[in-house]
């Protein structure tokens, strides 16, 4: 098939190379010609693991190209928008300009008989208005909602082999025809058993929040548990096995310690409580500001960790070590990050923070200026009054605490994610401190 792919970000840019790598020609669409340059050339912008080989491949076998005149998309039996939609400066709504924009753009170019397929997280609703201004522009195209639910550092496996297709289309023979060809554009995994599921436009648009919203959710009740295993002499960790072996409850997202952050969760539960407000059901949802509060929260307990360790010795002018900076492994992504957040944190109050990270320093330095970085965990930790884990790198996982042992000034490490082996690190002579737990 033909696809074009509009807005070539995180998702976007994998959802091109995974499409070409389908067996489709694909083109894909950015107005940031820097991003355009880098991916025409085969390169990834950011870091993805898989991405580059994929990218690689498919531009050099002619099936993938990208551009930034959306007139290439002309032609297209299928197009993708997978603009950003962030957190609005002014309130927690989600911002719809890029979408819009990248919409508006795309409209002169949609053939009679294709498909526009919105895959970014939008407000409920959103998909209705574009329908009605793309039926005003071309009838026979239709307008679907293919949510994505891929996860940054997995989004090539996620995007090749989904867990599940949700297509949100039209009644009658218009819904009928899309289906028909989004089964064409995953074929594949549709052939591998991946269960796909048809609903309407308003079902699909809230799966996609409703899923975060629960991930969000499952996260915060655990870093609760955690605030109660503290003052209550527990421990958050064993409490997360032990429920996460019933079935129903599930180990998988109740890993406690300094929560979620990132381009998606936090603005998801946060545009969700501003939708709901508009459609006058705020009650419904209101519990999300809850959640949020308790992963806020965590970010401040990571502080006033880091102030219990140095045990006396006051935070101003201590040097601490922060290991990540990512909002999660595998990524390379700053947005939000509650390591970098509380690097931040804890540089306001005059301690003297230097952080580290394998993949996110460049982006690091872009958001916090102001923070002092390093290449490597032992130029970070040299000389250092304590150690923060906050993004639970591998290679942070299995740092040799008798190897660091030597390089600080005091051996006290705070696991912001409960990420370590406190026993290990006890027996090599380190002060301990974790969230959730003694
Ligand atoms: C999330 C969802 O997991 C994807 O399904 C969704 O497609 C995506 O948002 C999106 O909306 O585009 P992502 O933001 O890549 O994916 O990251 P997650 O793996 O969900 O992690 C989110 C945050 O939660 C991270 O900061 C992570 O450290 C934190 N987390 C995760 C925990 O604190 N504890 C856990 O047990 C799991």
């Amino acid at each position: 098939m033909r696809i074009s792919v509009v807005g070539c970000g995180y998702l976007g840019a994998v959802h091109a190379a995974c499409m070409a790598t389908l067996g489709h020609d694909v083109v894909g669409v950015d107005v940031d010609a820097g991003r355009v340059a880098d991916l025409a050339a085969g390169r990834a912008p950011f870091y993805e693991p898989g991405l580059p080989e994929l990218l690689a491949e498919a531009v050099a076998g002619g099936h993938l190209t990208f551009t930034t005149d959306v007139a290439a998309a002309a032609g297209a039996d299928a197009h993708f928008l997978c603009v950003g939609t962030p957190q609005r400066a002014d309130s927690y709504a989600a911002d719809l300009t890029y979408v819009d924009a990248a919409f508006g753009a795309l409209l002169p170019h949609v053939r009679p008989g294709s498909v526009v397929a919105g895959k970014s997280t939008v407000p409920v609703g959103t998909a209705a208005g574009l329908a009605a201004a793309l039926a005003d522009v071309e009838p026979s195209a239709t307008l679907v909602w293919n949510p994505e639910f891929l996860r940054e550092g997995f989004a090539v496996k996620d995007t090749l082999h989904p867990d599940r297709l949700v297509y949100g289309v039209p009644g009658g023979t218009a819904g009928q025809r899309a289906v028909e060809t989004l089964d064409e554009v995953y074929a594949r995994p549709i052939a591998e058993g991946t269960p796909r599921l048809v609903t309407d436009r308003p079902t699909a648009e809230l799966v996609k929040v409703a899923a975060n919203s629960f991930l969000a959710t499952k996260i915060s009740f655990i870093n609760a548990m955690a605030e109660l295993c503290e003052v209550a002499g527990g421990d958050v960790t064993q409490l997360a096995d032990a429920i996460g072996l019933d079935e129903r409850i599930g180990r998988r997202f109740l890993n406690a310690g300094l929560g979620f952050g990132g381009g998606c969760l936090p603005k998801d539960i946060r545009a969700f409580m501003a939708r709901a407000e508009e459609l006058h059901a705020d009650p419904a949802v209101s519990f999300l500001r809850e959640v949020d509060s308790i992963n806020l929260r965590r970010r401040e307990r990571m502080v006033d960790l880091t102030v219990g360790v140095l045990d006396g010795r006051p935070l101003a002018g201590a040097r601490i070590a922060v290991l990540g900076a990512a909002f999660k492994p595998d990524s390379d992504d700053v947005r939000d990050s509650p390591a970098l957040d509380v690097a931040a944190r804890l540089q306001a109050r005059s301690a003297r923070v230097v952080v580290t990270d394998p993949q996110a320093l460049a982006n690091a330095r872009l958001k916090e200026p102001h923070l002092q970085y390093a290449a490597t965990v032992e130029e970070a930790v040299d000389g250092v009054d304590a150690v923060l884990v906050l993004t639970e790198w591998r290679e942070y996982r299995e740092l040799d605490p008798g190897k660091l042992f030597g390089l600080v000034a005091a051996p006290r490490v705070v696991d912001g994610r409960n990420a370590l082996d406190p026993q290990a690190w006890r027996d090599a002579g380190w002060t301990y401190r974790a969230l959730g737990r003694q």
